[in-house]
């Protein structure tokens, strides 16, 4: 039998570094499966930084970011340009991750080219529209396209059970976040800023979501501003995004602060390493709170609710929202309170194993010979 054709679409720095545990595990079973990557380019140099970081050559490259792109020009090109190599390839079956808008249309675009989908990173929920936004809902409606359910936990599993979808579609894998970090911490690790900053208490800070592109942003940042000036033993590490919006308040409210390493993205392996080093993490992203439980790093999470309550559970997530006053009192908890500090270092993983890719090819593999069993019974008869 000819092996499965399998397209990854993806276009943003956190699916790629998801995705890339897939990838490799595709090719490590080249036998069963031919594996095609596809890229939106939703992101260039943060893109490019995980391709490199775990050597991932595109097949295909849409290339379509622009400086302050809309949420219309992103989902308009992907999905021209993804339909076409759809169409072109004519993959056994296409996959996506999690909830960027690179995500929902590539998922639209398996839809029209009736190929089936897999949703890696299937069933987060906040049940709030706006929040995060347009993450909520691209998952959702990604959901509603996909045969394929991989979720990464129980709960996220029963999210998407609440919706009717059919139990028989829906895996609970792990995340494949954990994969990831698998291969990229190590004991041995250096970097100039660990040793720059290792008689303080260091905090990793990253803040970019869109919702919170207003005075959130200028209360997180005012925030740290204030503690970090206010206090001498503090060093905060922040790799900014390189959305130009972020870059113009980080300038407004950090750049004169020297307690405050304001640097590019980091390399996935530089993040990883740094995030394992840190006091603790204060953030808005995603993925950072699913890697956080397993580096035994407490993560202030800076939203009004997490899609990753499993964080929240196991106690190594604190939701503190965007109030400027209420970001300074958690900080300084953190850092003063060591009993606290420890309580929230010693949670246990909830997302895994770090065998999710495997996971996850053994149901693509089993449901695309079934689906050929049941053509081929067809054609026979
Ligand atoms: C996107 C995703 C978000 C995800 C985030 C991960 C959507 C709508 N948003 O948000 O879900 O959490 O990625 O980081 O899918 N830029 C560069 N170079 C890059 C990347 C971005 O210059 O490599 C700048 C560009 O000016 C771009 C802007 O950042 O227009 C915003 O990028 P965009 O992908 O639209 O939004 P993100 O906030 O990154
Ligand atoms: N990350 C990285 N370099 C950085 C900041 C983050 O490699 O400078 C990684 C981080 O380890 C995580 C992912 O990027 O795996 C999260 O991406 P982001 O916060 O941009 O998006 P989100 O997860 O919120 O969608």
């Amino acid at each position: 039998m000819k092996p499965f054709k399998i397209m990854s679409i993806f276009g943003t720095r956190p699916e790629a570094i998801k995705m890339a545990p897939i990838i490799k595990e595709l090719e490590q079973q080249q036998d069963v499966f031919e594996s095609i990557v596809v890229v939106t380019g939703q992101h260039r140099e943060m893109l490019e930084q995980v391709l490199a970081s775990f050597g991932i050559t595109p097949d295909y490259n849409l290339d379509i970011m622009a400086e302050k792109q809309t949420l219309e020009s992103i989902t308009a090109l992907s999905l021209n340009g993804l339909s076409e190599i759809i169409a072109k390839e004519r993959p056994h079956m296409v996959l996506v991750h999690g909830d960027t808008t690179t995500s929902f249309a590539g998922g639209l675009a398996a839809f029209y080219n009736q190929v089936p989908l897999g949703h890696v990173e299937a069933g987060l929920r906040t049940h709030d529209k706006y929040s995060p936004f347009p993450e909520e809902i691209n998952r959702g409606m990604t959901g509603v396209l996909a045969d394929l359910h991989f979720a990464p936990t129980v709960e996220s599993a029963k999210n998407l059970l609440k919706e009717n979808k059919s139990a028989s579609n829906i895996f609970v894998t792990g995340n494949t976040a954990i994969d990831a970090l698998k291969t990229t911490i190590s004991d041995d690790y250096t970097h100039p800023l660990l040793e720059q900053t290792k008689h303080k208490k260091m905090i990793l800070l990253t803040c970019h979501r869109r919702e919170n592109l207003n005075q959130a942003m200028d209360n997180i940042f005012a925030a740290v501003n204030e503690v970090t000036r206010e206090r001498d033993d503090v060093a905060v590490i922040f790799p900014v995004h390189l959305n130009p919006e972020i870059r113009e308040k980080v300038a407004k409210h950090l750049y004169a602060n020297e307690n405050v390493h304001l640097i590019g993205p980091l390399e996935t392996v530089d993040f990883h390493n740094i995030a394992n080093h840190a006091d603790f993490i204060m953030t808005d992203s995603g993925g950072v709170q699913e890697e956080a439980p397993s580096l035994d790093v407490p993560v202030l999470v800076l939203r009004d609710n997490t899609e990753r309550p499993e964080g929240v559970d196991a106690g190594t997530l604190k939701v503190i929202g965007t109030n400027k006053e209420d970001i300074k009192i958690w900080m300084n908890r953190l850092l003063d309170d060591d009993i606290l500090h420890k309580k929230m270092s010693l949670a246990t993983n909830p997302y895994g194993d770090g065998h999710a890719a495997t996971k996850i090819l053994t149901h693509i593999h089993h449901y695309l010979t079934e689906q050929y069993k049941l053509m081929y019974n067809c054609i026979e008869r």
